[in-house]
C-alpha cells in the first residue's frame, strides 16, 4: 500500500452507491477510511452494504473473514452533525456526493480548511469538469479525477482525470495507489464523458437511430449485437438495466458539453420513455416488461440483417474511438483497456477496427453521411487519414 500526502488514512465523502464501493475498495487493500455523507442514515446503510461486500469476498475465498473483519474495524463513519474535522488526517479524500458542481466546490472548500496542503482531492464524477472542481480550491494543483465504475469492487476499470491546473506528479501517486489497489487505471482528458461515457455513445445512440427509422425491432437489434457482434448484453437490456433517467441524461451531458456535437445528440424515443416513467428494470418497465408472467418479445435471427446492424453500430463506435485518439482524449492503449475493462466489450474498438478493416468502415460512415446528409456520420480525420496511407491502428 502506498501513501499519499504522507497518510495513508483515505477520505470518502457521499456514501451512496459509488462512495461505499470505492470505501469497500480501500478498506480491503488495508487502508483506515473515514466516510461520511450528509443524510442522516447513509452511512449505516453504506456500512451494511459493505460488509455484506466483504463476507461475499470472504465467502468466496477472495479474502480471509479475519480480514474481512480487520477492515471493517478500519471504517470510521462519520455523523452529518460531526463535520469535516474527521477527515483532517486523510492523505486522500475521494468525493462521491450528488453530481452537482455547485454542492461539490462547496464541499472541496471545507474539507481544504482541514486537510494538510499535501493531502489529494479526488472527484468521482461522470461529467463535471475537473478544472472547475480544482478552480473552487486553494490548491487546485491537487485535485484530481479518479473515476471508478459502479460497482466499484467489481469493475477493474478507474480513469484518471488532470484538471489543467493538476500537478502531474498528483496524477502520477494516485494513479500508482489506484494501480496498487488492483484495477486497471487509465489516463483521460478532461473532456465531456471522459473515455467511457464518451466513445460507448454509439452504442446505445445507433441502435435508437436504427429503432427509429424502422430498420428493426427492440429484441432483434438486442441479438443481433450479441450474436453477431459478441456484446454481453444487447444495447435495450443495458439501457433499461442503467435506468433511462441515468443513460438519457449521460447522453445529455456530453451532448450539450460538446456544445450540440448532432453525433451525441440524444433520441426522442428515450426522453419520452424516461418521462412517461418506464425507467427500465427499476421500474418494472422500459423497452422489454419485467412483470413477471411477461413474454419476451422473439427476434428475427436473419443473420443478413443482425450484419447491417451491427456493422453500422461498430462502424460509429470505431469512428468515435478513432476521434478520441485524434483529439488526444486518451492513448491508443488506454483506449482500448478502457473499452474492455470498463464496460466489457468484447474487443478493443481500434484492433477491431483493424480486423474489420478502415476501409470498410470509413465506406459505411461515408455512406451514412451522403444518404442521411447529416454531421452526425461525419467520418473522423484521423480514420481518412490512415485509410489514405493504408495505415492501421498501432495497438
Ligand atoms: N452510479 C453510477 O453508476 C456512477 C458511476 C460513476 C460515477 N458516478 C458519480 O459518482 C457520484 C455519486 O454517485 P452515486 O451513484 O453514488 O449517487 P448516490 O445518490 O447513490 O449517492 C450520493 C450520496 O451523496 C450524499 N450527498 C449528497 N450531497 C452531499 C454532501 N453535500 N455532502 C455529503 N454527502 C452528500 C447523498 O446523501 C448520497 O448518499 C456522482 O458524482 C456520480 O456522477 C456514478
Amino acid at each position: 500500500m502506498s501513501a499519499l500526502g504522507g497518510s495513508t488514512v483515505v477520505g470518502v465523502v457521499g456514501a451512496g452507491a459509488m462512495g461505499s464501493g470505492i470505501a469497500q475498495v480501500a478498506l480491503s487493500r488495508g487502508h483506515e477510511v473515514v466516510l461520511a455523507d450528509a443524510l442522516p442514515g447513509a452511512t449505516d446503510r453504506a456500512r451494511a452494504a459493505l460488509e455484506k461486500g466483504l463476507r461475499r469476498d470472504a465467502e468466496k475465498g477472495r479474502m480471509t473473514s479475519g480480514d474481512a473483519d480487520a477492515a471493517l474495524g478500519r471504517l470510521r463513519l462519520v455523523a452529518p452533525d460531526e463535520g469535516v474535522a474527521p477527515f483532517a488526517s486523510c492523505g486522500l479524500v475521494i468525493e462521491a456526493i450528488v453530481e452537482r458542481l455547485d454542492v461539490k466546490q462547496a464541499t472541496f472548500r471545507t474539507i481544504e480548511e482541514v486537510v494538510g496542503d499535501d493531502c489529494v482531492l479526488a472527484s468521482n464524477t461522470s461529467s463535471l469538469s475537473i478544472a472547475s472542481l480544482g478552480a473552487a480550491c486553494r490548491r487546485p494543483e491537487r485535485v484530481l479525477g479518479v473515476h471508478f465504475f459502479n460497482p466499484a469492487p467489481v469493475l477493474p476499470l478507474v480513469e484518471i482525470v488532470a484538471g489543467v491546473r493538476t500537478d502531474p506528479a498528483v496524477v502520477a501517486s494516485a494513479r500508482a495507489l489506484v494501480d496498487g489497489w488492483g484495477k486497471a487505471t487509465v489516463l483521460a482528458a478532461d473532456t465531456p464523458g471522459f473515455i467511457v461515457n464518451r466513445v460507448a455513445r454509439p452504442f446505445y445512440g445507433e441502435a435508437l437511430r436504427m429503432l427509429e427509422e424502422g430498420v428493426a425491432d427492440v429484441a432483434t437489434i438486442d441479438w443481433a449485437m450479441k450474436t453477431v457482434g459478441g456484446f454481453r448484453m444487447g444495447p435495450f437490456e443495458l439501457m433499461d438495466f442503467i435506468g433511462h433517467d441515468v443513460n438519457y441524461l449521460v447522453t445529455e451531458s456530453v451532448w450539450t458539453a460538446m456544445y450540440f456535437d448532432p453525433r451525441y445528440r440524444p433520441s426522442l424515443t428515450q426522453k419520452r420513455l424516461l418521462e412517461a416513467g418506464w425507467l427500465g428494470r427499476k421500474a418494472g418497465r422500459g423497452f422489454y416488461d419485467y412483470a413477471t408472467g411477461a413474454t419476451a418479445p422473439e427476434p428475427h435471427r436473419d443473420e443478413t440483417l443482425g450484419t447491417v446492424i451491427f456493422r453500422r453500430t461498430l462502424a460509429m463506435l470505431v469512428n468515435e474511438a478513432a476521434d478520441a485518439l485524434h483529439l488526444r482524449v486518451a492513448s491508443a492503449a488506454d483506449l482500448e483497456l478502457a473499452m474492455t475493462k470498463g464496460v466489457n466489450y468484447p474487443k478493443g474498438l481500434l484492433a477491431w477496427g483493424n480486423e474489420i478493416g478502415l476501409g470498410k468502415l470509413l465506406e459505411h460512415l461515408e455512406a451514412l453521411q451522403f444518404e442521411t446528409g447529416e454531421d452526425r456520420y461525419r467520418p473522423s480525420p484521423l480514420l481518412r487519414r490512415m485509410v489514405r496511407n493504408d495505415d492501421r491502428f498501432a495497438v
